[in-house]
């Protein structure tokens, strides 16, 4: 996947090379002389994605393509999540300068194309102190190489008896100079030279000391065999030389095991090998590592590793967080990571004779791709108003790209608004996002739910984030929800000119409520008994509420007008807690109108032009004490204002109500008065009982008013309304004289025996009020 070469960029950059020389910046890269390799790691920030190695030889170049690595000893590696490219040579590598198998001289140029191509050129020299072993196999990731010291390969003398057919057949085919038998499965092929056998992709090479055979994987001399389940690949070849009776054969057998797939992982990536790369090879000793680096097994286990090492395998698990190992996201179907690391394992053999075998093999390994599961946590406190949503275990290499709510997506850079607010959070190799959104926010639905009697926010939330690496999109989607309490209703209200009328759209949530008048359920009853005119239907309740009816408050009452208002009370329909109102003032204009306050005063506009026909004027009216007049008049009606407590107000318990009453007299001249009316205010008990236990007028609601007129004196008065009863035009002077009304003993006010009979509970109240 990542190990790829630039193959299409680099032939076209050899097409015309006109590169700049130039030297590396400092710290971008890095150079290592290994045992066995040299190394060249260049940040991958600095190569672009545009870049070769040249392999420099004298003055010749030659440029390292894919093929010709593997065929020459080069590997040319990107890891990705280490955020490097690396360059590693054999030392027996095709253009490495070879002093006497000890000292080997490097000399690369890297070539950046980046606008306008340049160089950076590079020399190193590497003397590695580890001794080489009479035969050493390397397995890189793209080839495997196999060395044995020139004096292992001695001249064999007579044929001995027991030989392999295939030595046999290559010591009877012997001619002079070098010639090469690949053996396949037992089966020598037909030899051939060496120059015929690097024509098939495979080098051979004498050094001072050494004798040296390099193959890519997969050539068609070349074969795969099973050891214990493991797969393998095995290059065997024969040279000889014939020189005279004389034949020089060497034996030169490579096997390294293939990139397998590994599914059994469980938090480890897992490497395994057969003890014995080819029979006959008795393993006696291995070390393992990552970067380069080995250890000794024994060191390992304290380091988390885990070994199984049997008669015939070795398995090492390298934990997916040992140090040395690395993490990237991959983007598939799902969001997924994948460790991988640059593993090393040491196999020191034993072959029959006592000579050492020194395998080394170098792999990329790869866990398989472990799903990484994002998680939201609704940290919403519903008493915000708004959700909270915590989306946690996001990997490191990955960017915030689009939040979508709802319908509505928002594209990176984030910017807090009133909409959304954003804080991200990094940790150690993790982030972690939190998204808050108001209820309020258009992109939150709500919806009445019955069973929990509240109403339901639902946000859908789509995170969608960027795989750095890999320019991929994952997408995240997750839904919260939250509760909220049902706001109140809140009637219309209109006012018209004979009342107020109050309309409400039914929702499902209004079996929540109680709507009240005072403390009186509205229902068609209530309604029908104080004159209201309900109407509900299923889409909608109208409540008209004519003026006069019970449950206005009249106030600002002056010869023109005055104000009344209506209330509608909105209640918890199971505690009946109050929760809203909905209360409505609206400018009246009547002929008449009394309004008894809460505390205790009445307010009373009269009409006076049938009393007035006979005489008298609406200013020289007065109530029963005369010196109480009205607090204006016109033509028409006077206004009178004043305290229950005062103008010799009477008093009286009828049923439960307690009620005033007062007299407006229209005098004809200085002795005679013409008419009366009378004036009350009744207030039930029941709201009353300050006055009982403070001593003080306070009502829970308004009193009801009632004028009547005119009045007599003994007759029954009824409480009708003053605007549905037509005035009666009789005209009659009850002749009772100022004299007689003005000695404070008529109808009672300081007399408290009408109503101290009745009950004891009302005691002493009369004087204080
Ligand atoms: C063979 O080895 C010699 C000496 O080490 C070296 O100069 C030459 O380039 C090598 N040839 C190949 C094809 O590797
Ligand atoms: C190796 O590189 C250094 C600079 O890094 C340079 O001075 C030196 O001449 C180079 N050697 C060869 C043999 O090119
Ligand atoms: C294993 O090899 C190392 C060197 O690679 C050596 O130090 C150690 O003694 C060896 N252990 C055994 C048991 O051979
Ligand atoms: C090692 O692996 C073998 C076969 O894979 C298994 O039977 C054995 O239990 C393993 N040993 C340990 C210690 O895990
Ligand atoms: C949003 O505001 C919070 C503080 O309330 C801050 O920590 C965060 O960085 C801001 N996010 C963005 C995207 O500006
Ligand atoms: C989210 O949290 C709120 C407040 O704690 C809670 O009312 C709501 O049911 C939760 N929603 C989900 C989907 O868990
Ligand atoms: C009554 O009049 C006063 C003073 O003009 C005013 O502040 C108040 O709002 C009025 N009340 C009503 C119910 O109209
Ligand atoms: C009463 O009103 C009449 C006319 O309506 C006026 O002539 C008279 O002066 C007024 N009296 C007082 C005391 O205002
Ligand atoms: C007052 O008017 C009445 C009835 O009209 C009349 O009988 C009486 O004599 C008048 N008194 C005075 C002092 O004018």
């Amino acid at each position: 996947m990542e190990f790829g070469f630039l193959t299409s960029l680099l032939s076209f950059l050899l097409l015309c090379r006109v590169a700049k020389s130039a030297t590396f910046p400092d710290g971008v890269h890095h150079t290592e002389c290994y045992d066995r390799y040299f190394m060249i790691a260049v940040d991958h920030s600095f190569t672009g994605q545009h870049f070769y190695f040249e392999a420099v030889d004298g003055t010749d170049i030659y440029p390292i393509t894919e093929q010709y690595a593997a065929l020459c000893g080069y590997m040319v590696t990107f890891l990705p999540a280490a955020g490097r490219v690396e360059l590693r040579a054999s030392y027996f590598s095709c253009h490495t300068n070879n002093d006497n198998d000890q000292i080997f001289s490097f000399k690369f140029n890297l070539i950046v194309k980046n606008g306008e191509d340049s160089l950076y050129a590079l020399n190193e020299t590497c003397s590695p102190s580890l001794p080489w072993s009479p035969r050493e196999v390397t397995c890189e990731v793209n080839y495997l190489e196999v060395s044995v010291q020139s004096d292992v390969t001695c001249p064999f003398a007579p044929k001995p008896n027991g030989w392999d057919p295939s030595l046999e057949m290559v010591y009877r085919s012997a001619a002079p100079g070098w010639q090469v038998a690949f053996i396949t499965e037992g089966k020598a092929m037909t030899p051939m030279t060496l120059n015929d056998a690097r024509l098939n992709g495979y080098i051979f090479n004498m050094t001072e000391n050494r004798l040296v055979m390099r193959a890519p994987y997969g050539l068609s001399h070349s074969f795969s065999t099973m050891s214990d389940g493991i797969s393998l690949e095995v290059v065997h070849a024969v040279l000889f030389s014939r020189n005279d009776w004389l034949v020089f054969l060497v034996d030169l057998v490579a096997a390294c095991t293939k990139n397998d797939v590994l599914n059994d992982y469980n938090g480890y990536i897992i490497s395994e090998t057969p003890t014995a790369l080819y029979p006959g090879l008795q393993m006696t000793n291995f070390s393992f590592g990552l970067n380069g680096e080995l250890w000794e097994s024994s060191m390992t286990a304290e380091m988390g590793y885990a070994l199984n090492v049997t008669d015939s395998r070795v398995k090492i698990g390298i934990p997916f967080n040992a140090e040395g190992t690395y993490r990237r996201s991959v983007v598939l179907d799902d969001l997924y990571d994948l460790y991988t690391c640059h593993f090393a394992l040491e196999q020191m053999s034993a072959l029959d004779g006592g000579l050492e075998t020194r395998v080394r093999t170098l792999r990329m390994l790869s866990s398989p791709l472990i799903k990484r599961s994002l998680f939201t946590e609704n940290r919403t406190v519903p008493a915000e108003q708004m959700f909270t949503v915590y989306l946690g275990n996001v990997p490191d290499d990955v960017e915030l790209a689009s939040i979508k709510l709802a319908d509505r997506e928002f594209k990176a850079p984030f910017v807090n608004s009133s909409l959304y607010t954003l804080v991200i959070d990094s940790q150690d190799n993790a982030q972690a996002w939190t998204l808050k959104v108001p209820f309020a926010s258009p992109f939150v639905s709500k919806r009445f739910s019955i069973e929990n009697e509240a109403t339901e926010n639902k946000l859908d939330i789509m995170f969608t984030v960027m795989v750095r690496l890999q320019q991929e999109l994952y997408s995240y989607h997750t839904t919260v929800t939250a509760f909220t309490s049902v706001a109140p209703p809140e009637f219309d209200t209109i006012c018209s000119e004979s009342g107020i009328i109050f309309k409400l759209d039914h929702k499902p949530s209004d079996f929540l409520w109680a709507f009240t008048v005072g403390l009186d359920m509205l229902t068609p009853e209530l309604a029908a008994k104080r004159g209201y005119v309900l109407n509900n239907d299923p889409k909608m309740l109208q409540l008209d509420v004519p003026l006069f009816t019970q449950g206005y408050v009249y106030e600002n009452i002056t010869l023109k007008g005055f104000s009344g208002t209506f209330e509608i009370l909105v209640r918890d329909h199971n505690t009946f807690n109050l929760k809203a109102s909905s209360v409505k003032t609206c400018q009246f204009t009547a002929k008449e109108v009394v309004a008894c306050s809460r505390d205790g005063r009445m307010t009373v506009k009269v009409d006076l032009t049938l009393a007035t026909q006979n005489g008298g004027t609406p200013n020289t009216t007065t109530l029963v004490e005369e010196t109480c007049g009205p607090k204006e008049a016109d033509s028409t009606g006077a206004l009178f204002s004043f305290p229950l407590n005062s103008c010799l107000t009477r008093v009286k318990l009828i049923q439960d109500y307690l009620t005033y009453e007062n007299e407006i007299f229209l005098s004809l001249n200085s002795t005679t008065i013409s008419s009366s009316i009378l004036v009350q205010c009744r207030y039930h008990l029941a709201g009353l009982h300050l006055l009982f236990s403070r001593y003080k007028f306070e009502s829970d609601t308004p009193g009801i008013g009632n004028i009547v007129h005119p009045y007599t004196p003994g007759l029954p008065v009824t409480a009708t309304n003053p605007t549905t009863r037509p005035p009666r035009p009789t005209k009659r002077s009850r002749g009772l004289t100022r004299a007689s009304k003005s000695n404070g003993n008529h109808l009672g006010y300081k007399n408290p025996l009408n109503y101290m009979s009745l009950t004891k509970r009302y005691n002493n109240f009369q004087e204080r009020i």
